[in-house]
């Protein structure tokens, strides 16, 4: 029989393996300024951390959990799986080391495989990396706001267009009522339900407002935004207010439920088009009292994981995006301008712009050519008339315009273009 790989699972060679570790470079980065700690877990876990958090009616453990033998040397240890997600391990964690009772405000990221039996097409896989950030005893809408902040700033920083989603899915208090207004309209319109909304409606009836068979239908029914109790209604307006002071373009979707169950009040889904079918590269949201339903003290959460792989196919995908591709390629013409490019190269990179010098060697044309095959999002020209008269031309190779800029606004002009 001939060695090959597992259906769903994938080897990485070269540049494409350089794309998932410059996400994951980048996804550090981010949280090494937001002042996040490290956390490495087992990726092996007993079967009930995940049905008692991730839900024993989600599809994670209903479906698609990779059961494994417990070792023959353990008889007495439970059934074992490879885990789907990061969160109900870092929550283990997290209570072992006591930290819930001693010193419960925790900031955590962690990055590794994770394992989901699913059905693989693009962007999804049965062996994936998350990028995953966990702030433990914040209850405040602030924190949330942080976390998608931290998203934009991830996303700015490789240059990826993406659309940010958010919700509330209310709490303990109001989430009873929308959670009944959405069964009885599930059993008012039992005929029209497709066969997995049959199930959803019988175990979570939130669900039935995923349906991709039939979106249409989802749209008549009841939005959780009009159940939400004052204090929901309230931390979810905060949300929304920091955000739009920060400049994260967002929308609120009232139809986004997540497929884990712990999730209460703000969800959010950032979604990368240029991904396909599987178009959510990055999904998180708060999960007040999942710690305590773990055996812990009531200590409030909330997070969000990174797909790396997604992430990385949106980048290749968006043409556009900053992966590998400069802010600006600097094309100098003339002798006396090659060292005032090196200079202003320099300055640039200094302020984190990504710049790629051309060589002077090549004609004019053919530096535009190069310039566009890097997809570099603009072009600086500096000649004779440009240095006397202490400016650089400015091409945005995007929208085909261009400017004459004063040497010391381009770098200001170039980090505003990033979007
Ligand atoms: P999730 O939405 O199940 O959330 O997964 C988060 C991200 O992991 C998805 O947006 C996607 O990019 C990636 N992902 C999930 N499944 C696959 C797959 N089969 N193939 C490739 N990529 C995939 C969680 O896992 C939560 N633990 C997130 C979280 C953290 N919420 C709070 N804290």
């Amino acid at each position: 029989m001939k060695l090959t790989r597992l259906r769903g699972f994938q080897d990485y060679l070269g540049a494409d393996a350089r794309a998932l570790g410059m996400v994951e470079d980048c996804a550090r980065a981010m949280a090494y300024r937001h002042a996040l700690n490290e956390i490495r877990i087992p990726a092996l876990e007993r079967i009930e951390l995940y049905e008692r958090s991730s839900g024993e009616t989600s599809d994670v453990v209903q479906k698609q959990l990779y059961r494994v033998p417990r070792a023959s040397d353990s008889p007495g240890e439970s059934d074992q799986a490879l885990r789907p997600e990061g969160t109900p391990g870092v929550i283990r964690a997290y209570l072992e080391a006591g930290l819930d009772r001693g010193d419960p405000e925790q900031r955590f990221f962690y990055c590794g495989p994770m394992f989901r039996y699913e059905r693989p097409q693009k962007g999804r896989l049965r062996q994936f990396n998350q990028f995953g950030v966990e702030i433990f005893g914040r209850a405040d809408a602030a924190c949330d706001a942080e976390l998608i902040i931290m998203i934009d700033e991830f996303r700015r920083a490789l240059g990826l267009e993406v659309r940010f989603e958010v919700n509330s899915l209310g709490d303990g208090q109001c989430r009873p009522a929308f959670r009944a207004a959405l069964l009885e309209w599930g059993r008012a319109h039992h005929a029209e339900l497709c066969a997995d909304c049959h199930q959803r409606l019988e175990h979570n009836p939130l669900r039935l407002l995923d349906c991709k068979t039939d979106a249409a239908l989802a749209q008549s029914a009841p939005s959780g935004g009009d159940y939400l109790c004052a204090p929901c209604r309230a931390h979810f307006a905060t949300v929304e207010r920091l955000l739009g002071v920060a400049g994260v373009p967002y929308v609120v979707n009232p139809r986004l439920v997540r497929g884990l169950d712990y999730y209460t009040r703000t969800t959010f889904e950032v979604i990368s088009s240029a991904v396909g079918a599987q178009s959510a590269s990055v999904a998180g949201g708060r999960y007040d009292g999942l710690v305590e339903a773990l055996g812990g003290a009531a200590v409030a959460g909330t997070g969000f994981a990174i797909g790396v792989e997604r992430t990385a196919l949106a980048l290749a995908a968006d043409r556009h995006a900053a992966g590998g591709a400069p802010d600006a390629a600097i094309i100098a013409i003339g002798e006396a301008a090659i060292a005032s490019a090196i200079e202003l190269a320099r300055e640039l990179r200094a302020g984190g712009l990504r710049i790629e010098l051309l060589s002077p060697d090549r004609a004019v044309k053919a530096s535009f050519r190069r310039a566009d095959r890097i997809g570099a999002r603009h072009a600086l020209i500096l000649g004779d008339d440009e240095l006397r008269a202490g400016v650089v031309l400015m091409r945005d190779l995007r929208a085909s315009a261009q400017a004459t800029l004063p040497r010391g606004e381009v770098a200001a002009a170039l980090a505003a273009a990033r979007g």
